[in-house]
């Protein structure tokens, strides 16, 4: 016998009934971007590498260890070979798309979503997975359409207030940090660098490494051992100038008139390069170890990292997965929707053209049912009367028995499972009488 092939190692296959959920999510989303007059936003899932390096940096854990990258070959003379990666992330590729299509010449600001797979070559665990997905949201355009404002973060963080709110997500916490400018942060790498001197003999391998390399991801350590010698290490919020401060209280200052709760996170200055200013995270405790609902921040010098003009912005994504997996945990989510009802048509196994006339005529009565907009199971009019019953008891709450006599008269008979009760009902009248 040949190997049975299976999905790879972190990723999965998404089944009914949890896709709806999935869906659920989707449609929730899609909803809310539109209120707050966003627009989708459909790029690529793989990219130059180069977009990646420099656009979410060397550095950082994400590139330097997670990407899935290949050299794509040429296949004709006119083609070159080609470094290309999975998208470990979409910012990247919305602020390209955004130099790429000349956005910025609009004058107006960019306010763009999308929903769609990433792939990051992490260690699969709960709430982790090599392909996941994301639903993101960018705003970005030039300073004058007024993307610097501290006003575009507070509502991005109030529309994901809102946005979770409405998923029935309930005990969320928001994290909020500010990591300055780019010099800001420069000054808080020296800082942090001196004050690691003379104590990080005693921390994890990784964080004596971080030391020499970007000292600012010691503060993401989890070593249990090391946190009480982070906890005396300098804040980065004493290393913001004045005009990065301003710009932080304006911030916690619009978000407290909308009444949406924040915490600070001295420590929460998060994994990709291209974060100034504003960083936030909502965390939910249900999740474990991967608590990280979603994250995002302003980066406004991502679009001149990579080639275009000065562009602020700020953004998140939420992990979808992580979305499904609290909603599950909350049993707030009803994912297994019943059909209205299972349409059994009595037939004679033994009477091969009864029972074609039978089934088709169930056939004619599910079209005209699931015009009606209801969700319909088929049965088969091979199937016992008994067989019939137990299965349509799974998948619908109703079951409506079609056999000649029914046929005839136009009355059918309609067992409700949840009552036992069983009803005679016009087919005129079947329809509304399935939709309660
Ligand atoms: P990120 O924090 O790397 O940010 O990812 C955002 C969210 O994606 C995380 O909070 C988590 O919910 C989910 N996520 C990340 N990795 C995985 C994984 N391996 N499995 C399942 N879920 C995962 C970004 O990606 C930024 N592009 C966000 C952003 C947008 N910043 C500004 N604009």
């Amino acid at each position: 016998m040949s190997q049975t092939l299976k999905a790879i190692r972190g990723t999965r296959d998404l089944l009914p009934p949890e896709t709806a959920l999935w869906n659920r999510i989707e449609a929730t989303a899609r909803d809310v971007f539109a209120r707050y007059n966003f627009g989708e936003i459909r790029t690529p899932v793989f990219e130059d590498t180069a977009l990646f390096a420099r656009g979410v940096g060397e550095e950082t854990d994400i590139v330097s260890k997670e990407m899935y990258t290949w050299e794509d070959r040429a296949r004709a003379q006119s083609e070159k070979a080609q470094s290309l990666t999975l998208r470990p992330e979409n910012t990247a590729g919305v602020v390209r798309a955004y130099i790429e299509h000349k956005l910025g010449e609009t004058g107006q600001l960019q306010k763009l979503y999308y929903i769609g797979p990433q792939f990051r070559r992490e260690r699969p665990q709960k709430g982790r997975y090599r392909q996941f997905s994301q639903i993101g949201a960018e705003v970005i355009g030039p300073p004058s359409a007024g993307s610097e404002s501290p006003l575009r973060d507070a509502e991005v963080l109030e529309m994901l207030a809102t946005l979770l709110d409405e998923l029935g997500i309930t005990g969320w916490t928001l994290q909020l940090n500010s990591v300055g400018s780019a010099a800001d942060r420069a000054r808080y790498n020296e800082v942090l660098r001196t004050a690691l001197d003379s104590v990080v003999s005693g921390m994890c391998a990784d964080c004596q490494r971080r030391a020499v390399t970007n000292p600012l991801r010691v503060l993401d350590c989890k070593v249990p051992e090391d946190q009480p010698i982070i906890e005396t290490l300098p804040r980065i919020a004493d290393s913001l100038d004045e005009e990065s401060k301003a710009h932080f209280a304006a911030v916690t200052t619009a978000l407290d008139a909308a009444g949406v709760p924040w915490t600070r996170n001295h420590r929460l200055v998060r994994g990709l390069d291209y974060y100034t200013r504003t960083t936030f995270e909502f965390t939910h405790g249900g999740l474990g170890a991967q608590n990280a609902l979603l994250g995002g921040g302003r980066y406004d010098g991502l679009s001149e990292g990579i080639g275009g003009p000065h562009a602020p912005g700020i953004g998140f994504a939420m992990g979808e997965d992580r979305l499904v997996l609290t909603l599950l945990a909350l049993e707030s989510a009803q994912v297994n929707e019943k059909a209205a009802a299972f349409i059994a048509p009595l037939g004679n196994a033994k009477d091969a053209a009864a029972l074609a006339k039978i089934n088709a005529a169930a056939l004619a009565l599910a079209r005209e049912l699931r015009h009606a907009g209801l969700r319909i199971e088929l049965g088969e009019g091979s199937f016992r009367l008994k067989k019939s019953f137990e299965t349509a008891d799974k998948i619908a709450r109703k079951i409506v028995i079609l056999g000649e006599d029914e046929l005839q008269s136009g009355i059918l008979t309609v067992k409700t499972f949840a009552t036992g009760v069983q009803t005679k009902v016009p087919r005129t009248e079947l329809a509304a009488f399935l939709s309660n």
